[in-house]
């Protein structure tokens, strides 16, 4: 995107400062508490189905979990995060497993620059709320250029739907807590207090008005949000 002197400054971390070493080190055993995002990230792509030596683009790729169990497949990964602290912590990961097929980049949703009609897929789990819902509609607008026809989008974040929002959210909060204490109540308040999660209908408009078909679509307890789009 040529840039704006008023552009979203995706490199500002909001809420969870997610730029820190100190929270980039207690990232994959604090989430374990209430996830496993290896078996998740076995179970998305599985359901991509992607074909070795396939690209894919991994938007706010943390701790490289995902990237890694891509580039295992044999699949052409980039990873892409605006942490730096982040990006050498997933380094290390794919370097201790040996795996040389991950590109690292320092960028984000609004920077990343990419070939037009390059990538088989793109994929963003828990990221996308960093974005405000304006920024949002860009990004996709972006993710849309770079995939090739008929390329798929898989999207997992914090998504809410309107009917017993602040009940689901608190249900949200209280679950979270008895999994991981204080850390994961404050981590969630957090959350929704200081981040941009949105309703699934801004987002069921933002996918559709950027190009894409939405192909499956849930929101699991009304708070967590899981889309698989196509480029249209
Ligand atoms: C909650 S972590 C999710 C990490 C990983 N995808 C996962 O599922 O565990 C959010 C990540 O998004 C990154 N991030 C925040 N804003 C971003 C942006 N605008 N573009 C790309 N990554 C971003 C953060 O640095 C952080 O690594």
């Amino acid at each position: 995107m040529k840039s704006l002197t008023w552009q979203y400054d995706e490199f500002k971390q909001v809420g969870k400062d997610y730029g820190t070493v100190d929270e980039v080190e207690v990232y994959d055993s604090s989430h374990s508490d209430f996830r496993d995002i290896e078996a998740e990230s076995n179970t998305v792509l599985d359901t991509l189905d992607l074909q070795s030596g396939a690209t894919l683009v991994d938007f706010g790729s943390g701790t490289g979990t995902f990237a890694l169990q891509a580039a295992k497949r044999g699949l052409d990964v980039h990873a892409v995060d605006v942490s730096e602290a982040m990006i050498a912590n997933a380094k290390l990961k794919s370097d201790k497993a040996g795996v040389s097929n991950i590109q690292f980049h320092h960028a984000g949703f609004l920077t990343f620059e990419f070939p037009e009609e390059h990538a088989d897929a793109v994929t963003t789990t828990f990221a996308f709320h960093h974005l405000p819902d304006f920024w949002k509609g860009i990004a996709l607008k972006r993710i849309h250029k770079m995939l090739k026809p008929h390329g798929q989008l898989y999207l997992h974040d914090v998504i809410l739907e309107e009917t017993k929002a602040l009940e689901n959210i608190g249900a949200m909060i209280e679950s979270q807590a008895a999994a991981g204490g204080d850390f994961l109540r404050e981590d969630a308040e957090m959350h929704f207090r200081d981040e941009y999660s949105t309703y699934d209908w801004v987002m069921d408009g933002l996918f559709e008005r950027a190009g894409f078909r939405i192909e499956n679509k849930q929101i699991e307890g009304g708070v967590l949000g899981t889309y698989f789009c196509r480029k249209a």
